[in-house]
């Protein structure tokens, strides 16, 4: 098997676990956490699994990054391109111009979500001194999940598009 089927390969199990991973929080976990309505158990597992699920998927968007980069080489896209205004005017550098950009977009959103607001929901939620403001923190990490969902989604369809020509 060549290094480029290797590399599809690679990118596309880790776009299905990453993608995987955040249809099953938020429409299975945190679902059935909410109808059990038993906020410690719900405290004592989002919070873990979310870690778990923060670090498996920055190595995922890592391995994203550097597969999609071989692909776009066997593709025939040279490191000069990435300089060429006319590659970027083409069918394949355009599609690939708004695939890198709403990448960019996700993971600015992901820091956001795992290092700003998710950490905050959950220190606020643990100290139980202000509840409201645990709630508000709890909504919009859960907007910013959701948000970035619908991203790594749009992306896939732009990626279906850039594969064929
Ligand atoms: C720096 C980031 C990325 C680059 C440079 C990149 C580049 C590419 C390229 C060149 C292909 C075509 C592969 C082929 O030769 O068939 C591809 C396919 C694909 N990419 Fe990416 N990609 C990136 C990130 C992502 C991300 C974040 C996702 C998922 C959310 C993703 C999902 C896919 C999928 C599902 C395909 C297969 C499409 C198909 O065969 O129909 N990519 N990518």
């Amino acid at each position: 098997m060549s290094l480029y089927l290797v590399s599809v390969w690679l990118h596309l199990l880790a776009a299905i676990a990453w993608i995987g991973g955040m249809l099953f929080m938020s429409l299975v976990l945190i679902p059935v956490m909410r109808q059990r309505g038993d906020s410690q158990l719900a405290a004592s597992l989002i919070g873990p699994v979310g870690r778990r699920f923060r670090s498996m998927s920055w190595l995922l968007l890592a391995v994203l990054v550097l597969t999609g980069l071989v692909n776009a080489s066997y593709r025939g896209v040279a490191l000069s391109s990435y300089v060429d205004p006319q590659f970027w005017a083409g069918r394949f550098g355009s599609l690939l111009a708004v695939k890198l950009l709403v990448f960019v977009a996700m993971l600015g959103l992901s820091v956001a979500h795992d290092f700003f607001i998710g950490p905050r929901a959950r220190t606020v939620a643990a100290g139980e001194s202000n509840p409201s403001e645990a709630e508000v923190y709890r909504r919009w990490a859960t907007r910013l999940g959701r948000l970035n969902l619908a991203l790594g989604l749009i992306i896939v369809a732009i990626a279906v598009a850039l594969a064929r020509p």
